[in-house]
């Protein structure tokens, strides 16, 4: 139809990220809204467990997160990689070392996300698998204060490493060489399976599968890696 054609869709886009995928997202719905400026987004950032909220109550078109759930009729597609990795203070001993074991951690005071944290969920699911327990000093609910966290020497942590995004792996935080690091997740776009989507919606849904990662590793993931 004449509204599909390039430069004439119009409408607004709801999405809803865990908190991981604002350091990506923005960067391609910027030539997403460039190649298609009728189209309104509003993205919503929040935590693995409350975007399983709004995905049962169906208030967004499209959610991005990592661990699909399981129980639901869902339409799930991998988009992009979103490797967790073990940061440390630039001034950390262990910033030396090398294949640090895993049990080594454990003599470290820990850094946490919040319950409902699909990272905190991650991290829990690895140490519990080892049989190693951490010592959790400090639970914070967002990944920003948890860097400034690590950087004030209050302990170790484990994150995405997109939240380095910005300042890329600075003076001040380091990746740690970690045994069984980084555990190699990925994003995932979906919706309730029934659902009809939106021309926006859709148009949306096939650019993140077929340009996400390309756009994403020209612009975000160059700056990390
Ligand atoms: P979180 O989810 O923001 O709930 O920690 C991030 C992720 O699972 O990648």
């Amino acid at each position: 139809t004449i509204a599909d054609m390039k430069g004439l869709k119009q409408g607004n886009l709801r999405l809803t990220v865990v908190t991981t995928a604002k350091y990506v997202i923005p960067r391609l719905l910027g030539p997403f809204c460039q190649r298609y400026p009728g189209i309104d987004v509003s993205l919503t950032v929040t935590n693995h467990d409350q975007l399983l909220d709004r995905l049962t109550a169906n208030q967004d078109d499209l959610y991005i997160l990592s661990q699909p759930p399981e129980n639901q009729d869902i339409s799930c597609r991998p988009f992009l990689e979103n490797p967790l990795v073990v940061m440390a203070a630039s001034n950390h001993p262990l910033a030396k070392e090398s294949h640090i074991p895993l049990p080594r951690l454990a003599e470290e005071p820990f850094i946490m996300r919040e319950p409902g944290s699909g990272t905190r969920r991650a991290i829990q699911k690895l140490f519990d698998d080892q049989a190693i327990a951490i010592k959790v000093r400090l639970e914070l609910g967002s990944n920003e204060a948890i860097k400034q966290a690590i950087a004030g020497n209050l302990g170790i942590s484990v994150l995405s490493l997109h939240t380095l995004a910005l300042e890329g792996a600075s003076s001040e935080i380091t990746i740690l060489d970690v045994e069984g690091f980084p555990i190699q997740r990925h994003w995932y776009v979906i919706h309730p399976a029934g659902k009809q989507l939106s021309v926006v919606a859709r148009t949306f849904f096939t650019y993140l599968l077929d340009e996400g990662k390309a756009i994403a590793e020209q612009t975000v993931l160059k700056l990390i890696q």
